[in-house]
C-alpha cells in the first residue's frame, strides 16, 4: 500500500519571522496539557463541590472572586484558552483559505476576536465588584456593612 499524497502546508508568504512556527508548535504543547488541568479544575469546582451546579449564582462567583487565587485562575485560563484556540484557528485558516486576499480577511477577524474576548474577559475579572449594583435589592448583605 502507498501512503496517501500529501498537500503541503500552506506557508503565509511575505513577512519572514524567525523560528515564528517552531515557537507556535512550542506553545501549543505546553498551554494544551495546563489547560488540561486548569478546566477539570474548574469543572470539578464549579460541579462536583458543595451543592454543584445549583451552588452556581452571583453569590457564588462573588465568594470565588474574593479570592485572588480564582481571579488569577480564571484569568490565566482566558487567556492561555484564547491563545490556543487562535493559534489553532490560525493554522486551520493556514491549510484551508488558499487565497491570500481571503487569508488575510480571516486572520484580522480572528485577531480581532481573540482581543475583544481577552479584553472583556479580563475587564469582568479584574474590574469585579460584588457591592456596584444598579438594583439595590439584588446587592448583597455584606456590602451594607461596608458602606
Ligand atoms: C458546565 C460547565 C461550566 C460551568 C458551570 C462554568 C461556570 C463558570 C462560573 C460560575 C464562572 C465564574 C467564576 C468561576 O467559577 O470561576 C466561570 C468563569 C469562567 N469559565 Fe467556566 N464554566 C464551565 C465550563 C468552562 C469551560 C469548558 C471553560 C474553558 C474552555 C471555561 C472557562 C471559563 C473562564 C475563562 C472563566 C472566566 C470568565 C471571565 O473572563 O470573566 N468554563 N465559569
Amino acid at each position: 500500500m502507498t501512503a496517501p499524497r500529501l498537500k503541503e502546508p500552506q506557508i503565509p508568504s511575505g513577512r519572514t519571522r524567525h523560528n515564528a512556527e517552531k515557537w507556535s508548535w512550542v506553545f501549543m504543547r505546553i498551554s494544551g496539557p495546563l489547560l488540561l488541568v486548569l478546566i477539570v479544575t474548574h469543572l470539578f469546582v464549579n460541579l462536583m463541590t458543595g451543592d454543584g451546579i445549583n451552588q452556581i449564582d452571583f453569590a457564588f462567583v462573588a465568594g470565588k472572586w474574593a479570592s485572588p487565587l480564582w481571579k488569577i485562575w480564571d484569568f490565566v485560563m482566558l487567556v492561555l484558552a484564547m491563545l490556543h484556540g487562535f493559534n489553532g484557528m490560525r493554522l486551520l485558516i493556514n491549510d484551508y483559505a488558499h487565497r491570500a486576499g481571503l487569508r488575510k480577511v480571516l486572520h484580522a477577524l480572528l485577531g480581532i476576536a481573540t482581543v475583544v474576548i481577552i479584553v472583556l474577559g479580563s475587564l469582568v475579572i479584574w474590574t469585579f465588584d460584588p457591592c456596584l449594583g444598579t438594583d439595590p435589592s439584588l446587592v448583597p448583605d455584606f456590602c451594607k456593612d461596608l458602606a
